[in-house]
């Protein structure tokens, strides 16, 4: 962000305090943040103990071993019975689990009790082919039901699912089954998107054509598009998951039991798969997903719009709303299909009261412009959320007023892949609502802005975000590199968790996220690594070298820009950015194509060879370029700064 936006923001000194109406019904109350101040630790047991627990365990936290933590040792837990079976059992299995709402428009009303025989069917149908616990499986699909039975059903078996978004190429999906050694592969013939199908299943057959580790390919047949079979792997889910009994005995796995991976990009060019297990992570999930969206399950209809390929899917979508036995929305396609009112449609069908989505969402709304949401009735709506990048005022006023009628209180909430659930935001009922702020961690967080020599920073100053206490949904390590593990996030401020973002305390001591401080890039929220879109462009043979950054972008939040050096013998000419970019999103996927490709002679370097970034991405931003004395040539960026406004290339 530049200082002059981060000027604008600091002056926002607006605040929605709760109203007396939704405070005298919050799930959340200001003593909570008092007893997780005097026992943080009794904190989190008793948020546990809301969770059925196979058998109890004998110690809250075993810090001994750090940074690696074990929760609620000795603890014993099945993550699906916690999700499914007991919302049965206490009598509420005619309860909406599941709206789903297809692009093309067909439906589907699962209840928790249609969830329960679907989850035990597809366990059984998993054990049947050979899966056991401590087995990986991956899962590769479009936003239908069957996406959260599969997730449930590993876990139900005890099989750690490793969820890849569906945007990513049979390149990407074919390393992460690597790096875990994945079994097996859950996916479907394809999905809606944009008003036409889309393929998955193709990139499958070319993962799993170079992955010897998978022996099965489970199918969802979602839009009968053809697909090619391959007799020695794939397996409708029809044939096997549909022909199962409904019953299945559920077995308590260790508290410390991996529940999933989730790979997410790094400073490097190799992702990292995170990993999540099963006790400290559900608790934290279900406790977030109580107090900051305030659900009640007996009345509330929630939706999120992320995908389940991302932790926000896993945390609230999967995991945090069916622990609390809530009702929710899950629809497959993009918001402007088939009219731009898609989702003001949805919220007014279903009577969604709680609304979780992100700010680039919140940004494309604005400019499409207020007559979408004003053509439906969203007077049911009294909660909304932001999350996966910094919101700024204006998006957040237009949120408030657009759609939250403005009365409603909105949670920004910063969390990441590796923090497993909510950490920092506004509680609603209790805290008072800053546009632009997170506010402040949640009771039972721990959170501090560090300077460059590890001392903490006071109101009004900025530094470096740190969580400085263990808290339940933190990973528990890379997979297989507890060394990155310890070096990634250990190593900055050392014993603290380093986030990777810069953030600041406003005059009244409140959070504000100002965006990644490593060479990690935020597009649509989505994690991007400035090294792994290097790598993919210079995995291209016409590429001698590239330089990636970030440029702001008035929606995503961030755009690509990729600086490149073409070898010799290649030539610039209309079609290289086209098939560059087209490179990329073979080797990652769509999400990682750059918005622009520049080709240069020379990229700015200090003496050392080290790429001074910060130039490209002033470059990139249309800036006055800073201090360039320490270039080895500083003659180089007046050569590329004037190509620069040649513009995007996007197709
Ligand atoms: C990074 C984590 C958490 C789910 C979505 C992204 C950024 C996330 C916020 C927020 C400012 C935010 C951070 C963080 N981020 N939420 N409310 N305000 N920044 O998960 O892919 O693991 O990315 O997203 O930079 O480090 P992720």
């Amino acid at each position: 962000m530049s200082d002059e936006a981060l000027a604008n923001l600091m002056t926002e000194n607006r605040v929605f305090a709760p109203t007396a109406e939704f405070a005298a019904q919050a799930n959340a109350t200001a003593e909570m943040y008092d007893v997780a101040r005097a026992d943080r630790l009794q904190f989190w047991a008793d948020q546990a103990s809301n969770l059925q627990w196979e058998q109890p365990w004998s110690e809250i936290l075993d810090w001994s071993d750090a940074p690696v933590s074990r929760w609620f040792v000795d603890g014993k837990i099945n993550a699906a019975v916690n999700c499914v079976d007991r919302h049965v059992a206490a009598g509420n299995g005619d309860r909406v689990a599941i709206h789903f709402e297809g692009e093309p428009g067909d439906t589907r009303t699962i209840t928790y009790k249609d969830l329960q025989e679907l989850v035990c069917q597809a366990a059984n149908g998993l054990e049947e082919l050979g899966i056991t616990a401590g087995d990986r499986i991956a899962i590769y699909m479009p936003m239908i039901p069957e996406a959260v039975v599969a997730m449930l059903a590993c876990a139900r078996v005890g099989a750690a699912h490793s969820v890849v978004f569906g945007g990513f190429s049979a390149e990407a999906l074919r390393s992460r089954i690597e790096d875990a050694s994945a079994k097996m592969i859950i996916t479907s013939d394809g999905g809606f998107r944009r008003g036409s199908a889309f393929a998955l299943k193709p990139a499958v057959d070319e993962a799993a054509a170079a992955s010897p580790t998978i022996e099965h390919v489970l199918v969802v047949k979602r839009t009968g598009q053809d697909v090619d079979w391959n007799e020695s792997l794939d397996i409708w889910w029809d044939d096997l998951v549909l022909k199962q009994s409904t019953a299945h005995v559920a077995q308590g796995f260790d508290s410390e039991h991996p529940l999933f991976i989730l790979y997410t990009s790094g400073t490097t060019g190799k992702p990292k798969g995170i990993l999540h297990t099963t006790g400290g992570y559900l608790t934290q999930a279900a406790y977030t997903h109580r107090v900051v969206f305030d659900i009640k399950p007996e009345s509330d209809v929630y939706w999120c719009t992320a995908d389940v390929g991302w932790i926000t899917g896993h945390s609230y979508i999967t995991y945090g709303p069916l622990a609390n036995g809530a009702t929710q929305v899950m629809y497959e396609g993009t918001p402007d299909t088939p009219h731009k009112a898609r989702w003001w449609e949805i919220v007014e069908k279903y009577g969604v009261t709680i609304l979780y989505t992100a700010p680039t969402a919140i940004r494309t709304f604005m400019k499409w412009g207020d007559e979408f949401p004003a053509q439906h009735d969203l007077s049911s709506i009294r909660l909304l959320g932001s999350v996966g990048e910094p919101i700024n005022p204006e998006a957040w006023m237009w949120y408030r007023e657009a759609i939250g009628g403005n009365n409603t209180p909105i949670v920004d909430t910063w969390w990441q892949t590796e923090t497993g659930g909510i950490m920092i935001s506004p509680l609603p009922g209790v805290t008072g609502c800053k546009p632009g702020s997170a506010m402040g961690p949640l009771p039972g967080i721990n959170a501090e802005i560090f300077d460059d020599a590890g001392q903490a920073v006071g109101n009004g100053s900025g530094g470096y975000l740190v969580l400085t206490e263990p808290w339940p949904g933190m990973l528990r390590g890379i997979w297989g590199d507890l060394e990155r593990f310890k070096e990634t996030y250990w190593s900055r401020f050392s014993g603290m968790y380093f986030a990777g973002d810069g953030a600041k305390w406003d005059e009244d001591g409140a959070i504000w996220l100002l965006g990644r401080v490593d060479d990690v890039m935020n597009v649509s929220g989505h994690r991007i690594s400035t090294t792994e879109v290097e790598s993919a462009l210079v995995s291209h043979p016409m590429v001698a070298e590239a330089a990636v950054v970030g440029a702001s972008d008035e929606t995503t939040g961030q755009g690509i820009v990729a600086f490149v050096i073409l070898r010799s013998g290649s030539e610039d000419g209309p079609g290289v950015a086209k098939i560059l970019r087209d490179h990329v999103a073979k080797e990652i996927g769509a999400i990682a194509k750059p918005r622009q490709i520049m080709i240069v002679a020379e990229l700015p370097k200090t003496r050392s060879g080290k790429i001074m970034r910060r130039l490209l991405r002033d470059v990139a931003e249309h800036r006055t370029m800073g201090d360039v004395t320490t270039l080895a040539d500083p003659t180089v960026m007046n050569l590329i700064s004037q190509g620069i406004d040649s513009g995007p290339n996007e197709d």
